[in-house]
């Protein structure tokens, strides 16, 4: 039994590329591909809101909104530049099959700042 959705084709996930996603519950997501490496975060940003998936994922590992410029360390979700304050989420993911899969959202304490 999983509790991990099929959301996209790992072709669909260019290196360096981020894409956009949704769950069944409605929750949107951020799928990047870190050389070769693939998560996701949450798919919106949490200053105000902006679609991460329309941001840029950069050789340090940070994604940047592409609204007010923040930066989060896609692997813990982490704010690495304001504006943004609170951290992205970030999902258990896994690949299989060519296929990208995306389970809970982990670590729920993490990075919290209040
Ligand atoms: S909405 Fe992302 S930095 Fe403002």
């Amino acid at each position: 039994m999983s509790s991990h959705v099929d959301v996209a084709a790992t072709t669909d996930l260019a290196e360096g590329g981020l894409l956009g996603a949704t769950l069944p519950d409605g929750t949107v997501v951020c799928l990047y591909n870190r050389d070769g490496e693939i998560g996701a975060v949450g798919g919106q940003c949490t200053h105000a809101e902006f679609a991460m998936a329309d941001g840029t994922l950069h050789g340090d590992g940070t994604i940047e909104c592409a609204w007010h410029g923040a930066r989060f360390d896609c692997r813990t979700g982490v704010v690495r530049r304001p504006p943004a304050i609170d951290p992205l989420a970030v999902y258990s993911v896994r690949v299989e099959g060519g296929r990208v899969l995306v389970g809970p959202r982990l670590g729920g304490a993490m990075g919290r700042s209040a």
